[in-house]
């Protein structure tokens, strides 16, 4: 009898335990990502094909899409605790078939870093990039862009660290 009464209570508390685990996943565990700033790399991603199925996840939550010695595709947020993750870094390198900027990126102007050589980018960045205030860190080396780094580098008033 006593046993089979505990034996209700385990299942009991195993079902409520169950149940619970099921409510924490149905949450985000943590601020989303700045909407102006999903749509932005969702925009971008979509543009260089990147995204696959995962489409609509949430980007910091997601952060790596591909991380290998000849690909890199992956973000860095910076996350204020109640307040909403913004896109501080991106990291795309490696792709051949990645041959232009999309607009859309220089929505992102949270970033501090980005990342974009061994890519097959070509022509000059657009007027938007001096949208990129807070950039400090931008590598460009082995793209197709040398010769245009003096003039858009004019509006980048925080670089610190050019590789180009
Ligand atoms: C980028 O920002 C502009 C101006 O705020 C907005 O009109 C446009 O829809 C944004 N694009 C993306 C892809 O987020
Ligand atoms: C570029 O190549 C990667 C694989 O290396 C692929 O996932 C992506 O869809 C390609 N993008 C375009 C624009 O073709
Ligand atoms: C981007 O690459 C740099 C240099 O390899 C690395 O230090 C940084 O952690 C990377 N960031 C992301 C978001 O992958
Ligand atoms: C991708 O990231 C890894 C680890 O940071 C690095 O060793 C590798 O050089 C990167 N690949 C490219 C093409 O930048
Ligand atoms: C780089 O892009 C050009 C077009 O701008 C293309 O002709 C060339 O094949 C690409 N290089 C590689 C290695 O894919
Ligand atoms: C620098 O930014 C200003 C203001 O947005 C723009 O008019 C100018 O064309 C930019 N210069 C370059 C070289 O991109």
């Amino acid at each position: 009898m006593a046993r089979s009464a505990s034996a209700l209570v385990a299942g009991f508390l195993l079902l409520l335990t169950l149940l619970t685990l099921d409510a924490a996943q149905g949450q985000q565990p943590f601020p989303p990502t700045d909407p102006s700033d999903a749509d932005a790399l969702h925009a971008v991603f979509r543009q260089w094909r990147l995204e696959g199925e995962a489409a609509a996840e949430d980007p910091c939550m997601k952060r790596v899409w591909s991380g290998s010695f000849e690909i890199n595709a992956s973000i860095d947020c910076n996350c204020p605790a109640i307040s909403r993750c913004q896109i501080t870094g991106l990291n795309v390198t490696g792709y051949k078939n990645i041959t232009e900027i999309p607009l859309a990126l220089f929505n992102l102007t949270e970033l501090v870093s980005m990342h974009f050589n061994n890519n097959n980018l070509s022509g000059s960045f657009p007027h938007e990039s001096s949208l990129l205030r807070n950039l400090k860190s931008l590598w460009i080396f082995d793209n197709n862009v040398e010769g245009l780094i003096p003039e858009f580098i004019q509006n980048f008033t925080s670089l610190t660290d050019l590789y180009a």
